[in-house]
């Protein structure tokens, strides 16, 4: 998993570690591979890991093979690596989308390219991208993220019928909606939505949206 975040990275290497994985991690610092390997350690799972910048190619390249290695090869790579700062479309800084299209964008494709050469001749060779809907944050707050996402699902469409070529699927996983412990969407069920769209025998987009609770809900009559 490159880019394990806050919200449900610790959640879903779990998830794959249950499912008999062996586990690897390539995080920008150092501190948030030891928050996952310590979190993981007390169930018994043990996480390979490397540290790189998604924006620092070779780095990323040679992290991503170091940790391939160590896992004795790759079978799912999990993209998940994020940066969104706050701009409005009128208003935001050259600079900053920049920086956003070269970690949502560039990094996801750099890691694609490494990982296409480990995953060859590999059984269920799969690269998940994760994605976000329209829901997740106002769009008009996070401009340049928005942009990232939509560029990461069009690399997607664009990459996949190479990868199936070769025998790897390439899939996209939509969150849409805002994850945390209180909701909408929980880590745990994210983590389980990660290996379902490993694990489903096809489908190249799996969307995971709340809930809606819209629909008439059932009314006692006031007197019983
Ligand atoms: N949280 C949500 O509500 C939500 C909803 C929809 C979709 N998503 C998507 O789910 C994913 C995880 O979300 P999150 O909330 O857990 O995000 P997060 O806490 O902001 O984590 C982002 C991850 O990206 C890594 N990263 C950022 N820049 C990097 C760089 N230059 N090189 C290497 N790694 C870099 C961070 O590394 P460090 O740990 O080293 O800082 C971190 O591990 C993202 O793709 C996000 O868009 C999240």
């Amino acid at each position: 998993m490159i880019g394990p975040g806050t919200s449900f990275g610790v959640e879903l290497v779990r998830r794959y570690g249950r499912e008999g994985f062996a586990l690897g991690v390539v995080s920008r610092s150092a501190d948030t591979l030891t928050r996952v390997r310590d979190a993981l350690a007390a169930e018994g799972l043990t996480v390979a890991g490397a540290v790189a910048d998604v924006t620092d190619s070779a780095a990323l390249a040679g992290a991503v093979e170091r940790v391939s290695a160590e896992i004795g090869g790759l079978t799912v790579l999990v993209y998940n690596a994020k940066l969104s700062i706050r701009g409005a479309a009128l208003t935001v800084a050259a600079e900053t989308m920049n920086q956003t299209l070269a970690v949502n964008v560039t990094g996801a494709l750099a890691a694609v390219q490494v990982a296409a050469g480990l995953l060859d001749d590999r059984a269920a060779a799969t690269i998940l991208l994760t994605t976000a809907g329209p829901r997740t944050e106002p769009v008009a707050g996070r401009f340049a993220l928005a942009v990232g996402k939509a560029g990461l699902a069009a690399l997607a469409e664009a990459l996949r019928p190479t990868l199936a070529a070769r025998g790897i699927r390439l899939r996209t996983v939509v969150l849409d909606g805002r994850v945390g412990p209180a909701g909408p969407l929980r880590p745990a069920q994210v983590a389980d939505h990660f290996w379902q769209a490993f694990a489903a025998p096809r489908g190249d987009v799996f969307r995971l949206a709340p809930v809606r609770r819209d629909t008439a809900v059932a009314q006692l009559p006031l007197e019983v």
